[in-house]
């Protein structure tokens, strides 16, 4: 007889693991299927955040920004420690520790929850089956009372450029590269480009960026771009806007890239060069063709607001659907799926969807741009506060960027919060949940904030917004 769960989830990176476990905590029974396979060979469950993605970029941002400030920023401290140097080895083996250390805690988890947790391939079929090909093992069909499909995303290549795996790479080879390349190449000035590009500039690497964008992080805050752009330029970071690449060669020693702005062609060579252009779903071999599972014109799972596919009792969250990439956006839709079939309501709020860029300066916001207020027409008010006036961002040496709110004029109401600065993605929290709650900003300004703290830059800015900012000039 096949096996039969209540929920089966193919895909355990952030969306359907926390999609798995949630469904177990039900009282439901649960599998999740993952294939992932590290470049050692062995299997892993975590997908690309805990693997290749969010956190191994984050342990080498913290190596390389330590080393950074060791070189350039202790002296002031009255700290001398010498010649500092980096072993990148001993780098690499940190952050694959940590991977190790959390991917194998998920199989802990499962275990935990009673989650069946198979290593292979899934792929949907028709009727709510499931065909689990293990890894060395011949085709099975489970029965599912439920499929969550969550199978996440991959880099996109570039006709152009394809990848090598060796000069012309991806973000994952990016991130486990065991030497410093002198000369950097990224194609793509968004998230990835500029964390890993902070990585290998702040390590030694003279980096140069091509963005298609005539805007510096078209998708940010102006005011916050303009900050992160000065400080990003002031590291050696070369970013070229407007610039889109015509082709990209192997060479002896290197790659040479050609690129073509308002200006002309231009051609420059590097050692390795990172394409991070966005990523794709990845849907190949994931379902069969009487599935019933549509895809639009972007390859994304077709899904509703509630992650519904076509399909009764089948579901897709995170990367493979439509809307933001991000790890806690596909947990946050594992969560409201699990939810759904156990009979609650859920939802999730796809408004206040925190976005943070892991750089020096941090970059995070939620809500809306001022540009996006300005063109939904409805009336507003701003306040900002900078972090140089704030007594914890002096003492901890990182007096750059500033807290930005934008409000409503009618009712308070705060629709966007820009956070260009020290511990930016840590701060946002506080106005992702004013914004769940829908604050005005006289909540925020009412509310009080340890002294001294970041935080105190937030409460500030609230209060600017109507023009009280006690520690600073109102403008
Ligand atoms: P994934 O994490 O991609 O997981 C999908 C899993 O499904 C994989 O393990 C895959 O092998 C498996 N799979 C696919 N098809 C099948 C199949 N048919 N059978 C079996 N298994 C299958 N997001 C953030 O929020 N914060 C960050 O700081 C951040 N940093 C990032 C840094 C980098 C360099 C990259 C590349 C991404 C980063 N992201 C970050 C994005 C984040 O990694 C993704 O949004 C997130 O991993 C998506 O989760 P997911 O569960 O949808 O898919
Ligand atoms: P991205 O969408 O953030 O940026 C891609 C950039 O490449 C854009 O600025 C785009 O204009 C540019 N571009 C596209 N085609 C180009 C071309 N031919 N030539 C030059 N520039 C070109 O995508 P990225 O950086 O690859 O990241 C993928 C996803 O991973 C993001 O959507 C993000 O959600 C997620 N991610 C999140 C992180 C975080 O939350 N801190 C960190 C890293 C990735």
């Amino acid at each position: 007889m096949s096996k039969s769960y209540d929920v089966v989830v193919i895909g355990a990176g952030p969306g359907g693991y926390i999609a798995a476990i949630r469904a177990a905590q039900h009282g439901l029974s649960a599998a999740c299927i993952d294939e992932w396979q590290n470049k050692d060979g062995k299997n892993a469950f975590g997908g690309t955040c805990l693997n290749a993605g969010c956190i191994p970029s984050k342990a080498l941002l913290e190596s390389s920004e330590l080393y950074h400030r060791a070189q350039h920023e202790f002296k002031k401290h009255g700290i001398s420690t010498g010649d500092v140097s980096m072993d990148v080895a001993a780098m690499q083996k940190r952050r694959a520790s940590i991977v190790r250390q959390l991917t194998g805690g998920i199989g802990g988890l499962f275990k935990a929850n009673k989650v069946e947790g198979l290593v292979g391939h899934g792929k949907l079929l028709a009727g709510k089956k499931v065909e689990f090909t293990p890894v060395d093992g011949e085709p099975e069909v489970i029965e599912a009372g439920n499929v969550i499909l969550a199978s996440g995303s991959v880099p996109i290549e570039l006709p152009v450029a394809p990848f090598d795996n060796d000069k012309i790479i991806d973000s994952w080879d990016a991130i486990e590269l065991d030497a410093v390349p002198e000369r950097l190449g990224v194609i793509g000035a968004g998230v990835i480009g500029l964390e890993l590009g902070s990585v290998w500039s702040r390590l030694g690497s003279t980096v140069t960026i091509i963005e298609a964008m005539d805007d510096f992080l078209f998708m940010a805050d102006r005011d916050v771009a303009k900050v992160a752009a000065k400080d990003f330029k002031q590291q050696g970071l070369d970013i070229k806007l407007g610039a889109k690449m015509t082709g990209a060669k192997t060479v002896k020693g290197g790659v040479k890239v050609d690129y073509e702005d308002a200006e002309g062609s231009h051609t420059f060579e590097v050692d390795k060069l990172v394409i991070a252009v966005g990523r794709r779903a990845f849907t190949d071999g994931l379902f069969a063709d009487d599935a019933g599972i549509q895809l639009d014109q972007h390859g994304f799972i077709v899904v509703d607001d509630e992650c519904r596919t076509r399909v009764k009792g089948v579901y897709a969250v995170g990367d493979c659907v439509r809307g933001p990439m991000l790890a806690h956006k596909g947990s946050e839709e594992g969560v409201m799926v699990a939810d759904l079939i156990a009979g609650e309501v859920a939802e999730v709020n796809y408004d206040v969807i925190p976005s943070v860029l892991y750089t020096a300066p941090e970059i995070a916001w939620v809500g809306k741009t001022e540009a996006e207020v300005k063109e939904s027409g409805r009336a507003y008010k701003t306040g900002s506060f900078p972090f140089a006036a704030n007594g914890r961002a002096k003492a901890l040496e990182q007096t750059s960027g500033m807290v930005k709110i934008i409000a409503a004029e009618d009712d308070d109401e705060i629709l966007g919060v820009h956070i260009v600065g020290p511990m930016a993605g840590e701060l946002i929290s506080e106005a992702v949940l004013a914004m769940e709650f829908s604050a005005s900003t006289e909540d925020l300004q009412r509310t009080i904030h340890a002294h001294p703290s970041l935080a105190e830059a937030v409460h500030e800015a609230a209060l600017s917004a109507d023009k009280r900012a006690l520690n600073y000039m109102n403008r």
